[in-house]
Parts: structure tokens; sequence; C-alpha cells
């Protein structure tokens, strides 16, 4: 049996990634809080309540990702704690940032800055949210504050999570506020998020010249489900209207279809990195009759291992095909999510080694990928699924608070900390996938 050792190299960033509505607790004053009173809207009745915590203890958190020999975390700053009316900026707020990213700092840790992960202020939702008329402004401006405060702990920015998402989930498929279901507002909130990037860009670099600026883009692999042009022709459009236009607009400075055409003035080359958040693959089919779905109906192969939750497949290839593709940018990638739900980490492991060697692979290519961060350390509170899905490397239980590490826990500090996936962690987390990582030659 050939033995091989994938090794990473030794300045890559390892971390974990984590959103301030998720962790922090009591974020009362933004739109996600209100819809979480509504029966109905969060799987189970859920809502996220004191979260983990994070308002007040984050640093017990962070000492765990320090014991762990993580080198990195991304965490997003709350504009509902920060600007808690509009031009009213609240002081202490930016102080307890500060004071938590002083802490990372202080455990060896480079924070990575996320500045909208899809809670808004209340006052900003009542106004409109990303349809506001001057939306763009009132972010930058937020923004600003926000580099000013901070900027002396990290000069690593990630503008907005995945506006995509925000913009399908909250007003195509209504399952985020403000649970609306119109294709026309989906598209103009995600022109004006991809604008407000492009501006938030040159915000941060005019207050932090050093800055490296980035967007987390969320990647869904869309294959067609039949070698038939029907199905491919469905997996084409969908790839483009998820994938695809974000990338033109912001890269190449254009929109495309269906988000508009023409030029996007002033978008062109607006990230000094592109982050990537990939999770799954769906396999699509023409349905004549599913008009109100785009006539696609969604399949999984049925060979795949599906995740827990109705999550997906299981597809690491998916990481390597998003890389190679975001790799035509020619801008240094991180790797801003990446994870699976499994409360009892039965597929975590085997998960975990298979996407990091994906990750690999594409480095032996000269794929530029700097840096990983698992979603997530500990279990958090996921949106509209509320508590129901486990993404975390440590379970937490959400009333007493109690953490208990999941072996993937140990398996990624062994990979980060010695910069490798070696046969023996193999053996030891997924000795099943010795056979598919370690071929011999015929
Ligand atoms: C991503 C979100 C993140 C988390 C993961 C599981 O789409 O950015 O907040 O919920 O999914």
């Amino acid at each position: 049996m050939l033995e091989a050792a994938f090794h990473f190299p030794p300045d890559f960033r390892w971390g974990v990634a984590t959103a301030a509505h998720q962790v922090e607790g009591n974020n009362t004053n933004n739109q996600w809080w209100a819809w979480e009173q509504n029966p109905g809207n969060i799987r189970a009745g859920h809502a996220s309540g004191l979260a983990c915590d994070w308002w007040q203890h984050a640093e017990a958190d962070f000492d765990r990702a320090a014991a762990m020999g993580l080198n990195t975390l991304r965490l997003s700053v709350e504009w509902s704690r920060i600007e808690v009316a509009p031009g009213k900026i609240d002081t202490a707020a930016l102080d307890r940032y500060r004071e938590m990213l002083r802490g990372l700092r202080e455990r060896g840790i480079e924070p990575l800055v996320t500045l909208h992960h899809f809670t808004d202020p209340l006052w900003l939702s009542e106004q409109g949210g990303w349809l506001h008329p001057h939306i763009t402004r009132l972010f930058s401006r937020y923004v600003e504050q926000v580099v000013r405060a901070l900027g002396e702990f990290t000069t690593l920015w990630c503008t907005i999570n995945e506006p995509n998402v925000y913009s399908v989930m909250g007003y195509l498929r209504g399952r985020f506020p403000p649970g609306e279901h119109d294709q026309g507002k989906a598209l103009r909130v995600l022109r004006a998020m991809l604008k407000a990037h492009a501006a938030a860009y040159r915000t941060i670099h005019s207050v932090q010249p050093q800055a490296q600026v980035g967007l987390a883009h969320n990647m869904r692999c869309f294959d067609p489900a039949r070698p038939r042009m029907l199905d491919r022709a469905v997996s084409r459009w969908q790839d483009r209207a998820f994938n695809q236009t974000t990338l033109d607009a912001v890269w190449r400075g254009k929109w495309t279809f269906p988000l508009g055409w023409g030029w996007a003035r002033g978008l062109r080359h607006t990230l000094d990195w592109i982050g990537l958040n990939y999770y799954t693959r769906d396999l699509l089919m023409f349905d004549r009759h599913a008009a109100r779905e785009r006539y696609t109906r969604t399949l999984h192969a049925p060979e795949a291992e599906l995740l827990e939750g109705d999550y997906g497949e299981l597809y690491p290839q998916g990481l390597y095909r998003a890389l190679r593709r975001l790799d035509r940018l020619g801008i240094p990638i991180y790797v801003t999510e990446n994870g699976i739900p499994d409360a009892d980490d039965a597929l975590r492991p085997r998960a975990l080694i298979l996407h990091l060697h994906q990750l690999w692979r594409a480095l032996q290519w000269n794929i530029p990928v700097r840096g990983y961060y698992h979603w997530t350390l500990t279990d958090n509170f996921e949106w509209a699924e509320g508590w129901t899905l486990r993404f975390g490397l440590i379970a937490l239980d959400e009333q007493t608070q109690e953490r208990t590490p999941r072996p993937s826990a140990n398996l990624y500090a062994a990979i980060a900390r010695g910069d490798v996936i070696s046969p023996s962690l193999v053996d030891v987390y997924a000795p099943e996938l010795r056979p598919t990582l370690y071929l011999e030659p015929s």
C-alpha cells in the first residue's frame, strides 16, 4: 500500500467561521430576532435566544480555538448593535468588539471580520432593508465607523456574506425575513448588495490602505440529473443565476443574465480576495409541470450519501470544482465556510478529510488557496433551521451552555497543528477512506 501524507503550506491559515447573530445571543435589535418571534418561521419553534453567549463570553471559545492550534477566526460584527438608530453609534458595542479582536490577537489568532452576515438593524428593515434607495450610502457609513474602530486589530475584511443566499432565501423562497416570493425584488436586492459591496471596498481602502477586502460567495454545484438537453439547460440557468452573475459583477464589472445587462459601473475588480462558502450540490431535472419552481426539480444522485436534515449530498469534489473555477479570477482564495450538519459526528471526520483532500488537490495545481474556515466551532443558531442542524466541531447544549468537543475537533486540531493529513490520522478517524485516498498504482 502506498503511503502518502497530504501536506499544506506552512503559512496556511486554519480557522473556523461564525456569524454574530448565530453566536452572540440577545441580538434583539435586528430583523431576524423579530422574525423568530412569529410562530412557524423557525423550525420547531426555536429562537436564537442566548445563542452561544458570545456577547458576554466569546473569549472562552477563543481559548478553545487557540487550544486547537487555529491561527485565524472569521466572525461578523452586528450592525444593529453598532448603529442602534440611523447615524447613532453605540461606542460601548464597538469597544466590546475591540476587546474581542484584541483577545483573538493575544491568542495568536488573526481575525477575519465580516461586516454583514444576514442581519439588518430593525430601523433599516422598517425602511425597506436592501431596497432602501440610499442603502449604499447607509452601508458605507456604518462600514467606515467599524473600520476606524477595529482597524487596529485586523486588515482582513469581508464586506457581505452570501448576497445570493440572502436575496434568494429572503425574497424568492421566503424562508428568511422578509419572507417574500418575488423574483424582481430578489434581483434588485442582489444588485443593491453588490453595489454596496463595491462602495464598501473603496471605503475600507480609504480608511485602511493596506486592507485586504473580499466577499464570501456561496457556490453550489448544479449538475444535470440526466444527459438531456433540457436538464442541462435548467442546470446552466441555475448556475448562472446563483454562482456566476455575482462574480461577473464584482470581478468583470458586468451585469449579466439574469441580474442585468451592460457595465456594472464601479464594480470591476472590487476584490482583493474571494471567499468561497461551499456545502453541497444539486442534480437538476427539467419538469414542465413545475412552473413555480422555474421548471426545475431537484434530486440527489442515487449513490449519494445524504446529509442530516435534508441538507443535500456529501459531495467533496464540488469544493475542488469551485476552487478551479475561482482560480480564473487570479486572486487569493479563502474557503470562508465549509462543513456539514452532523449531531453524532458520524460522518464529519470523513467529510472533513475528504474536503481538505480536495483543497489539497487544488493546491497541487497552484490554485492560490490561502486558508480554510470550517463552519463552525460550536453548534449555533442555524437560521430558519433553528437548533435542529448541528454544524459544530464542538457540541453545545444551548440550555446549559455546556460544550463537548466532538472527535472532529481533535482531528481538525491535528491537521491544523501539523499542516498535514497523515495516514495515521486517516487510520484513527476514517479508516474506511484508506482505499480512496491511497490507491495502489496499477
Ligand atoms: C451558510 C451561512 C452560515 C451558516 C451555514 C451553515 O449559508 O453563511 O451562516 O448558516 O450556511
